[in-house]
């Protein structure tokens, strides 16, 4: 496996208003480096992340993949979608756009089916409800019950907007409920897998990977 440098981010200068990198973010880095050939193989033209922040996940995904992909960074949170423009071009990438606002709402239908690659390291963090829907700091962490109310909005988006073929990857921890994320998501039709898991402190963090199938000519028929 070849090793991928992590991406610098000590040039940043935001972290009183945008989430640092941290364990989740280095173990979301260490399931792309270990994906590299598969990500590699499906030759993808568009990859988005959801929830960019810093930058340093879309900035590792566009070092393994290179400048045929279009990169798009999506954060709530104004400052972190700087932050994430700043990321990419401090690392000479090119193709890119960074979006503040909410999930993929700015995506336009016309975006559907084209997204190959999906990545999410959400706010995953149990709190109570009415901590969600922050657009700064608390943006980062607040995930509402069991950790799952910002999830659960991306959740039913993501089979419309993968192409066929594509792969979505979701950040958890033990109190999201992977399980059922992935019996949500194989309803759908996607193919759910684990990919990396680990204990950071108290929290048992795992990168979930879901594909929607290629359909073949006898799905069509
Ligand atoms: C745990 S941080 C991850 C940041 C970065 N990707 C990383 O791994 O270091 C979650 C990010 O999701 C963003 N976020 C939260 N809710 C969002 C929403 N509804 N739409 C888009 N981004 C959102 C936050 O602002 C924050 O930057």
């Amino acid at each position: 496996m070849t090793c991928i440098p992590t991406p610098d981010y000590s040039h940043l200068k935001c972290y009183d208003s945008v989430y640092e990198p941290s364990e989740d973010s280095f173990l979301f880095l260490d399931a792309l480096e270990q994906e590299q050939d598969f990500l590699k193989q499906i030759n993808p033209l568009i990859c988005v992340e959801v929830g960019s922040g810093s930058g340093i996940i879309l900035t590792f995904l566009a070092s393994i993949l290179g400048g045929k992909s279009h990169y798009i960074g999506i954060d709530i949170n104004e400052k972190a979608s700087q932050c994430t423009q700043q990321s990419l071009c401090h690392h000479s990438i090119q193709n890119y756009d960074c979006i503040c606002d909410n999930m993929l709402d700015s995506l336009s239908s016309r975006m559907r089916g084209t997204v190959d690659v999906l990545l999410f390291n959400p706010p995953y963090v149990p709190t109570p409800s009415d901590e969600v829907g922050g657009t700064g700091l608390s943006a980062s962490w607040a995930g509402g019950m069991h950790g799952r109310e910002v999830i659960d909005l991306l959740l039913p988006q993501v089979d419309s907007f993968l192409s066929d073929g594509g792969v979505f990857y979701l950040l958890t921890v033990e109190e999201n409920r992977p399980g059922e994320i992935c019996q949500l998501m194989a309803a759908k039709g996607l193919i759910a897998s684990k990919v990396l898991t680990r204990r950071a402190r108290n929290e048992l963090l795992t990168v979930l990977k879901f594909i929607k199938k290629k359909l073949s000519k006898d799905d069509l028929k």
